[in-house]
């Protein structure tokens, strides 16, 4: 997108980028401009903390973290911003999900992370979460939200009537 970006999504891997398309392609729906970037709280953490100091000066309101496993990048970004943080649990590993759900999840006081579930769910609701506080001072948006909620609506309603009984 050409538009300065408004939310950041930061993937810990090109591994979690397949999900992650989600995202990206619900903000592009609702015409929220954005940006993707990769980097690992674990394997590259100075870019993670330059990333995440620079995102609020850079003019980026949300951000929205994926990472699988031992999930460290949404709390690492929450650390060195005060912008909202979510974090979106990858799938896969020992607990396929469930151990990156409760690193993302279990944030001590005073740091949060709001967590969303883990994998396509995650990364769908993430995007619409953050439409959703950029919607609080944007009314374009928030047309486009209302929109996409009646068009789940009537997708529903479609299936509904094609079950016929
Ligand atoms: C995490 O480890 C990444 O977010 C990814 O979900 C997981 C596995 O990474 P790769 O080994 O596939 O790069 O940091």
């Amino acid at each position: 997108m050409a538009e300065k970006p408004l939310v950041g999504i930061i993937i810990g891997s090109d591994s979690d980028l397949e999900v992650m398309r989600r995202a990206a392609a619900t903000l592009e729906e609702l015409q929220v401009p954005y940006e993707l970037r990769l980097a690992s709280a674990h394997r590259t953490p100075e870019k993670v903390r330059a990333y995440a100091e620079e995102a609020a000066p850079r003019g980026i309101q949300v951000l929205i973290c994926a990472a699988g496993l031992a999930a460290h990048l949404a709390g690492t970004v929450a650390a060195h911003t005060d912008l909202p943080v979510i974090g979106v649990p990858m799938a896969g590993g020992v607990a396929d999900g469930l151990d990156a759900l409760l690193s993302t999840v279990q944030m001590p006081s005073g740091v949060p992370v709001g967590t969303v579930a883990v994998g396509r769910a995650g990364a769908t609701n993430a995007a619409l979460l953050a439409a959703r506080i950029i919607a609080l001072r944007d009314e374009a948006v928030r047309g486009r939200l209302a929109q996409y909620r009646r068009k789940m609506q009537d997708a529903v309603e479609a299936k509904d009537t094609e079950l016929g009984t």
